[in-house]
């Protein structure tokens, strides 16, 4: 079976890369191979080199049209692209190149609390304001429509009334960390 070749794009602190990077070590047919960061000095950069992962720095400018970067991933035979808090929008030629092959993850139960500036803090806090007695994440294909490909699964976690968007981001990266990488090996491996 060919390996398959992941590209990781994070832009942030990056535990869900460093997550992902260990749990494909020494995989059998899943290979992290490099990642795309839009930002020189996020730590996520660092934390990667030191795990030996390849970094491709693009500037903001690269996300406009993406024709030098989807063709930098095509000459790399990069076959799938993982998103772990990567925060510019994918240009169409990239997304178009690798139809369904895209995975993001994001913070909250979809379709509730997604589209333009739920990111972050900002997803747990309008949570905490509409009063919500669940969150958890979405793990989902990436298309066209920001936050609307097709979900590939979603777990919860209960809140109550002492919850603080804090606390809230707190319960999600842990269902973050536990769920995703299985989730991108079973969807990586259900295509091969
Ligand atoms: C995660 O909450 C993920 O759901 C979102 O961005 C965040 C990244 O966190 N898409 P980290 O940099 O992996 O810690």
């Amino acid at each position: 079976m060919k390996t398959q070749s992941v590209a990781l794009f994070a832009s942030g602190s990056g535990s869900n890369a460093v997550n992902l990077i260990r749990y494909f070590e020494g995989h059998e047919t899943i290979s992290i191979s490099l990642l795309v960061c839009n930002k020189p000095d996020a730590p996520v950069v660092e934390k990667a080199k030191n795990l030996g992962i390849e970094v491709l720095i693009y500037g903001n400018q690269s996300f406009e049209d993406g024709v030098e970067l989807t063709s930098d991933l095509q000459a790399r035979n990069i076959d799938w692209i993982i998103l772990a808090g990567f925060l510019r929008k994918l240009p169409l030629s990239l997304i178009r190149a690798f139809e369904d092959r895209i995975i993001n993850i994001h913070p909250a139960l979809l379709p509730k609390f997604g589209g333009k500036g739920m990111y972050g803090m900002f997803v747990h806090r309008a949570v905490i304001e509409a009063k919500e007695m669940q969150s958890g994440i979405t793990i989902h294909l990436v298309n066209e429509e920001f936050d609307k490909g097709r979900m590939l699964e979603q777990y919860s976690v209960d809140l109550d009334e002492t919850d603080s968007p804090e606390t809230v981001a707190m319960k999600v990266q842990e269902l973050e960390h536990r769920y995703f990488p299985y989730i991108v090996e079973r969807t990586i491996q259900q295509h091969q």
